[in-house]
């Protein structure tokens, strides 16, 4: 029986996991669906945001989903032990390379955009994040103290070519599933991780995928492009960083950031993290009004692709449109319906 191991975390986190379990339940009545405990509620409980034990769990189980990390009562927490350390650490340890954040609009929610509604009625994409590199890993990393007593901070952005190679050819193999067109985003006019990002890219579809439209676009100006004509993309691959920024954006075309969810693979053989890719929402946290789409629509995610239960992830694919026609919104979506109450609109059509 496969197993899935639920992370609630803090803030919204579990209040959004909880639907998911309730959805699970009604869902795949055989998935044994665990819990631990882990982000700022580890650090308060053990003085870890990730502990040993549970991080081993993670890794043998078939999926992980986690809910949310961090918020204000951690700010001071030293950066190591934050929840968004324990976070970085778990995609690590995981080594869940490819970020798969679909931006897909509901036609239901073409109004809820911030666009016009013809910008993004029909919007599918799916931007592959490279998830365990780039500036957020780079070493050196630190702030020291200069002779003059003034203090310098600084990252390192970096990428090898097997780190790029294998978050392209995780791009390229999703296109020809889909409109067979790839966006390759960096800042190769700037950055010299960006022109080998470039470079590897161009050999490797030149190699492996010249049946797929590649075009390269340098981030910023992609940043504007979502927000101009969102729907000439099909698949836009980045790094790490471009990836987090860019998908927040692309996450209010569809009509809330708390529509999307995301999946975080690797290896075929080993467990994907799924992460609806909002935070913790310290500002609504415990009040009940949190958007559970995105958390429920990640545990679709990890039917799909870690626990090959495609069946079931169709029918709670229709279970979301089907709540979402009938008119189904919580607060972000202009609607009234708390998070239990979005949970039974997708429950009772399942
Ligand atoms: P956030 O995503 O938590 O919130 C941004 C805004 O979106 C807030 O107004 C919030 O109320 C709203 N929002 C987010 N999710 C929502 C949902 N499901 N339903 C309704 N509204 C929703 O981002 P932030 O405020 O910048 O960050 C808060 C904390 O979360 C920080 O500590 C940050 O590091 C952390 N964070 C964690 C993750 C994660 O765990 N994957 C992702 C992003 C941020
Ligand atoms: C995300 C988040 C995380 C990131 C933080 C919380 C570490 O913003 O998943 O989008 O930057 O990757
Ligand atoms: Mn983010």
């Amino acid at each position: 029986m496969a197993t899935l191991l639920l992370l609630p975390g803090d803030g919204i986190g579990p209040e959004v996991c909880a639907e998911v379990r309730r959805v699970a339940a009604a869902l795949v009545p055989n998935l044994v669906v665990e819990e631990a405990i882990y982000g700022g509620a580890s650090y308060d409980a053990h003085g870890t945001p990730l502990t040993d034990e549970v991080r081993d769990r993670a890794l043998a189980s078939d999926a992980v989903l986690m809910g949310a990390v961090g918020g204000p009562k951690w700010a001071d927490a030293p950066r190591h032990l934050r929840p968004e350390a324990g976070l970085l650490n778990l995609r690590k340890a995981m080594n869940v390379y490819a970020n798969l954040r679909p931006a897909y609009c509901f036609e239901a929610l073409a109004g809820a955009s911030s666009l016009k509604t013809e910008l993004v009625s029909g919007l599918d994409i799916m931007f592959v994040r490279e998830l365990v590199g780039g500036v957020y890993f780079g070493e050196p990393r630190g702030i020291d103290v200069l002779p003059d007593g003034q203090k310098k901070g600084y990252d390192t952005a970096l990428y090898t070519t097997s780190e790029i190679e294998r978050a392209g050819r995780v791009a390229f193999e999703l296109a020809r599933g889909r409109k067979n067109k790839v966006h390759s985003a960096e800042k190769s006019n700037v950055m010299e991780s960006g022109l080998l990002w470039k470079q590897v890219i161009t050999e490797l579809h030149k190699r492996e995928y010249p049946d797929v439209e590649l075009e390269h676009i340098l981030a910023d100006n992609c940043a504007m492009q979502l927000v101009r004509a969102p729907k000439q993309f099909d698949v836009i691959v980045t790094d790490n960083l471009f990836g987090d920024i860019l998908s927040d954006a692309a996450a209010m075309l569809t009509g809330s950031l708390g529509m999307l969810p995301s999946a975080a693979i690797g290896d075929p053989n080993k467990p994907g993290l799924y992460e609806p890719i909002h935070g913790s929402a310290p500002d609504i946290a415990g009040k009940g009004l949190a958007n559970p789409l995105a958390a429920i629509l990640s545990f679709e995610m990890a039917l799909r692709w870690s626990l090959k239960e495609v069946e079931a992830a169709d029918r709670l694919l229709a279970a979301v449109k089907g709540a979402l026609d009938s008119g189904a919104r919580t607060r972000d979506l202009g609607g009234e319906l708390s998070t239990v109450q979005m949970g039974d609109a997708v429950l009772c059509r399942i």
